[in-house]
């Protein structure tokens, strides 16, 4: 599954065998993946999976122990100033001299970015992310929102064609956080964008495509649906009539290794609550629970399913892991 894309344009980056070390620590592990323009990729993971590492490594601001990366036909090892011009980043903690004010420091990156006609840049930024009315504040008096506002349009100084944007929306009210999202998906129109993000519904509402890692690898790489569709994770809450919770462990015992029961709790006298969680499908889960629980003489109080949730696919992914 890895290293697929569902974008139609062009190749715009290619990572091969991506692997990045810490002395003995693997943080990135034969990393795989392509982009394509108009892609819109989000990248989700646990803490700790490798996302800002991967994210560092495209952009350039750390080295690789092994493997290719490939952004615009350049090898960013061998031709890195060319691929840096067409790469935005906003990093996890935006690099912002909060003794600056906030023209100041958009010009200043602009310096960086060899933009010679700097004001037209910076008022163009300033419109898309929000900030005309605080050109004049100093950076250090900002509200930690803003300061991400800062730091996205500095990202987007020079129009690159790659946004590579690490947790865009950390630190954002929800009214921003909308407002940023309708702004990353209006520019995926003319860039193409990696992002990550801890919130799944973001993932759902701006990204064309899923690479989910875990302990630097990828353990999923597609689209929303087709991570639904393959990873079934469906949920089933019950509410029964027992005495004892070892019964409801007992019976379902050797049921299949793909089921499992979680958070065993008594909510009144003789009645249990408890989560089914299935890993894959199989056939009549619906009749084979309820007639388990009905041989063991156990009266069904409640039972409902949540469905197949992107959220619970995710804890799926992750825990498979460990
Ligand atoms: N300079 C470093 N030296 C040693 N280990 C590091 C270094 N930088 C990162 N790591 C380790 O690499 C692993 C991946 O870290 P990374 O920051 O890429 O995770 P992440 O997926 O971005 O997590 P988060 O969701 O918390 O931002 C972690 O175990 C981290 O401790
Ligand atoms: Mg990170």
């Amino acid at each position: 599954m890895r290293g697929i894309s569902k974008g139609l344009g062009d190749v715009i980056i290619s990572v091969e065998k991506l692997c990045k070390n810490y002395n003995n620590f693997c943080a990135v592990k034969d990393v795989s993946f392509k982009v394509r323009a108009g892609d819109i990729i989000g990248f989700l993971g646990p803490n700790g999976a490798g996302k800002t590492t991967v994210m560092n490594i495209l952009t350039g601001c750390i080295s690789y122990s092994g493997g290719s990366v490939k952004i615009l036909g350049c090898d960013i090892f061998n031709e890195p100033l060319k691929f840096k011009k067409s790469i935005g980043y906003l990093p996890e903690n935006p690099p912002l001299y909060y003794n600056m004010t906030v023209f100041e420091y958009l010009k200043f990156v602009c310096g960086l970015k060899g933009i010679k006609k700097y004001k037209e840049e910076i008022d163009k930024v300033f419109v898309l992310c929000n900030l005309a009315d605080n050109q004049k504040r100093l950076i250090s008096s900002l509200s930690k929102g803003y300061k991400q506002r800062v730091g996205l349009a500095q990202a987007l100084l020079g129009s690159p064609k790659v946004l590579i944007l690490d947790e865009p929306t950390s630190g954002l009210d929800p009214a921003q956080i909308v407002q940023v999202r309708n702004l990353i998906k209006a520019l995926s129109k003319s860039h193409t964008v990696i992002l990550s993000t801890h919130i799944l519904s973001e993932i759902q509402a701006i990204c064309s495509r899923i690479i989910i890692m875990s302990r630097g690898v990828i353990v999923a790489d597609d689209t929303e649906k087709n991570i639904l569709k393959s990873n079934k994770a469906e949920v089933y809450f019950l509410r029964v009539y027992c005495s004892d919770k070892d019964t409801i462990f007992k019976i379902f015992r050797g049921f299949s290794d793909d089921l499992v029961i979680e958070d065993v709790e008594f909510v009144a006298q003789n009645v249990i609550e408890f989560k089914i969680v299935l890993r894959y499908e199989f056939d009549d889960v619906d009749f084979k629970i309820s007639n388990v629980l009905m041989q063991n003489r156990i009266p069904i109080l409640k039972f409902l399913s949540s469905g197949n949730t992107l959220e619970q696919v995710f804890i799926n992914l992750i825990e498979n892991r460990h």
